[in-house]
C-alpha cells in the first residue's frame, strides 16, 4: 500500500503537465541563468559517483551536468517520472517514483545528492534530511537548492491570492510560461533547514543566496555540505 505523506499537488496529471511546460519552455531565464551553471560548478568540484536527485521532477538536471557514474533521479509523480524517462533515460541514468522521506536508496550509498526547489515544498524537513543523511555515504556531498526565507514576502508575490494556512501558503503561482493551477509551498526558515540537516548529522559547509530580483533579498539559497 502507498504510504501516506502530505498532499504533493505535482502528482496531479495537470499539475504535472503545467511543470513539464514550464521547465521545457523556459529558456535564458533563471534557470539557463543561475540554476543550472550554480549546480555545475558545486557538481564540477566535487568527486564523483552514484549522483541522487531528490525531487527530480520531469529530469532536466541529469543533463545539466555529467561526469557522474550513475545518476538516480527520485521523483513522487509518476507522469513527471515518465517524462524524464523518456527525454532522459541512458545507460547510467534512470528515474523512480519514491519520497524524500523514505529514499528507495540502501545506507551510504550515494556519493553526492542534490535537490533544485524541493525543499520548499516539504512539510517535513527534519526526516527528508534525516533520509538524505542516511543514503549518503561518509564524506558525501550535497547541494540542496531551495526558497530564501528572507524573501517570503517577495515569494508571497508569486502567488495569486494565496491561502496561508499555519505553515503553508497555497495557491496558483506564477512560474515561467505556464503557472502551477495549485501549489503548496511550506514557509520554512534558513535557520530551521540548516538545524535539520545538521541535526541529521549532515554538516552545512556553506550557505549562498542567490538570484536577486530589483533591490529585494535573494530569491533563493544554497545549502552545500557533507556527511561526517
Ligand atoms: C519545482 S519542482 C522541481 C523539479 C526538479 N527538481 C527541477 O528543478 O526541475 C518540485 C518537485 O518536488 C517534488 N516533490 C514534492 N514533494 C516531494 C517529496 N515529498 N519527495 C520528493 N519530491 C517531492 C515534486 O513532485 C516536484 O517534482
Amino acid at each position: 500500500m502507498k504510504k501516506q505523506y502530505e498532499e504533493n499537488p505535482f502528482e496531479d496529471e495537470l499539475i504535472a503537465k503545467q511543470w513539464i511546460n514550464s521547465v521545457e519552455g523556459e529558456k535564458e531565464m533563471v534557470r539557463d541563468n543561475e540554476s543550472y551553471p550554480k549546480l555545475r560548478k558545486w557538481f564540477d568540484s566535487t568527486s564523483k559517483g552514484l549522483l541522487i536527485d531528490i525531487g527530480s521532477g520531469q529530469g532536466v538536471c541529469s543533463d545539466k551536468i555529467n561526469g557522474y557514474s550513475q545518476y538516480i533521479g527520485v521523483e513522487p509523480s509518476s507522469f513527471l517520472v515518465d517524462r524524464a524517462k523518456e527525454l532522459y533515460f541512458a545507460s547510467n541514468r534512470n528515474f523512480i517514483v519514491g519520497n524524500a522521506y523514505d529514499l528507495p536508496l540502501e545506507n551510504n550509498s550515494c556519493d553526492q545528492a542534490i535537490s533544485l526547489n524541493v525543499w520548499f515544498h516539504l512539510e517535513d524537513i527534519s526526516q527528508a534530511s534525516k533520509e538524505l543523511c542516511r543514503v549518503l555515504k561518509s564524506g558525501g556531498k550535497f547541494w540542496i537548492h531551495t526558497a530564501n526565507s528572507e524573501s517570503l514576502e517577495a515569494w508571497k508575490d508569486f502567488y495569486i491570492n494565496p491561502k496561508i494556512e499555519n505553515n503553508k501558503m497555497i495557491g496558483e503561482v506564477k512560474v515561467p510560461v505556464n503557472n502551477l493551477s495549485n501549489n503548496i509551498f511550506y514557509l520554512h526558515t534558513n535557520q530551521d533547514i540548516q538545524k535539520a540537516f545538521e541535526e541529521s548529522g549532515l554538516v552545512v559547509d556553506s550557505v549562498n543566496k542567490v538570484w536577486k530580483i530589483d533591490n529585494k533579498d535573494e530569491m533563493f539559497v544554497i545549502f552545500e555540505g557533507h556527511k561526517k
